[in-house]
């Protein structure tokens, strides 16, 4: 794709939204950075100024969503922004964090393609890059609520690429394994190690987290991933940013249902585990 025209990324403030969105303005698009609050947009406005990048920010709240000023030539939108919490067994996971969750990542998603999928269907061109997770192609326990929400946003890619295939708009859903951002920081610790149930299983799955922290990329590193892939003129509708993704995805087309089912199982449900 010619890298001409304006981008949208979600959650542009940190981590990799951030991150795309400079890496976006450097490949030669006007970038819209949305935020949640605007106040925490100053260094990003700055390094991008800095950079020559020619950058706006826009306020959004995935939980109250309200309307954008899209600009005439939008082309590439980046549904980036999201939550991770609840990190728990389903039994015991809160209600209002599963609300939580899919608001922020489900319902607000949604909310902005309504109003950019008209936007780009009118114009006949662009791409939607809309980040799951990685974590979709695992039965990890305890990331239940987090994974259904993302789910959730991968069914929706899956049609609305079949939608908008007709007027020229391309759907391109990316699966971040770990990326060095506060968001995987925060899912470092697992609430249901306090479970007595649960211990054992929540200690197990901490300990394969070295291996996940030690596989991070760095956001920078995954943003050129992610627009390499939004501005091919060709390309899967899911790929990763990051080698571990890249596994997972590999592994996943690979394998059945149920061979991913044992394997999980094996891994964090061995035989021998405590019963209540
Ligand atoms: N990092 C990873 O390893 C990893 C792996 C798989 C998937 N992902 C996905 O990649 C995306 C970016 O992750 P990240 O690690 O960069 O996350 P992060 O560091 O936690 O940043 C999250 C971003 O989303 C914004 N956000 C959260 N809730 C929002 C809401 N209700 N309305 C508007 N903006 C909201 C945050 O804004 P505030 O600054 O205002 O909070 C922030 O800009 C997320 O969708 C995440 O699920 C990340």
């Amino acid at each position: 794709m010619d890298p001409s025209g304006s981008a949208l990324v979600t959650g542009a403030n940190r981590g990799i939204g951030r991150a795309v969105a400079l890496e976006l303005g450097r490949r030669g698009l006007a970038v819209v950075a949305t935020v949640r609050d605007p106040d925490t947009a100053g260094p990003l406005v700055a390094e991008a100024g800095a950079a020559g990048i020619a950058l706006t920010v826009q306020h959004l709240d995935l939980g109250a969503v309200t309307p954008l000023d899209l600009p005439a030539d939008l082309r590439v939108v980046v549904l980036n922004a999201g939550t991770q919490s609840g990190y728990l067994p389903i039994e015991a996971v809160p209600l209002p964090v599963v609300r939580d969750l899919l608001e922020t990542n489900f319902v607000g998603q949604i909310a902005v393609l309504h109003q950019v999928v008209p936007h780009l269907r009118a114009r006949g061109a662009g791409v939607i890059g809309v980040i799951t997770s990685s974590s979709v192609l695992v039965a990890s326990p305890f990331y239940g609520a987090y994974r259904a929400s993302k789910a959730a946003m991968s069914a929706a890619c899956e049609s609305l690429a079949v939608e908008l295939a007709p007027f020229g708009v391309t759907v391109r859903e990316i699966l971040p394994g770990p990326v060095a951002t506060d968001g995987l920081a925060g899912s470092e610790h697992l609430d249901a190690v306090a479970l007595p149930p649960y211990r054992a299983a929540a200690e197990r799955m901490m300990a394969s987290r070295d291996a996940v922290r030690a596989a991070a990329v760095t956001p920078e590193a995954a943003a050129v991933r992610i627009v390499d892939t939004l501005l091919a003129d060709a390309g899967p509708l899911r790929s990763a940013c990051d080698p571990m993704g890249d596994d997972l995805l590999a592994h996943w087309r690979a394998t059945t249902d149920q061979e991913r089912l044992d394997r999980d199982l094996a891994r964090y449900a061995p035989a021998g585990d405590p019963s209540p």
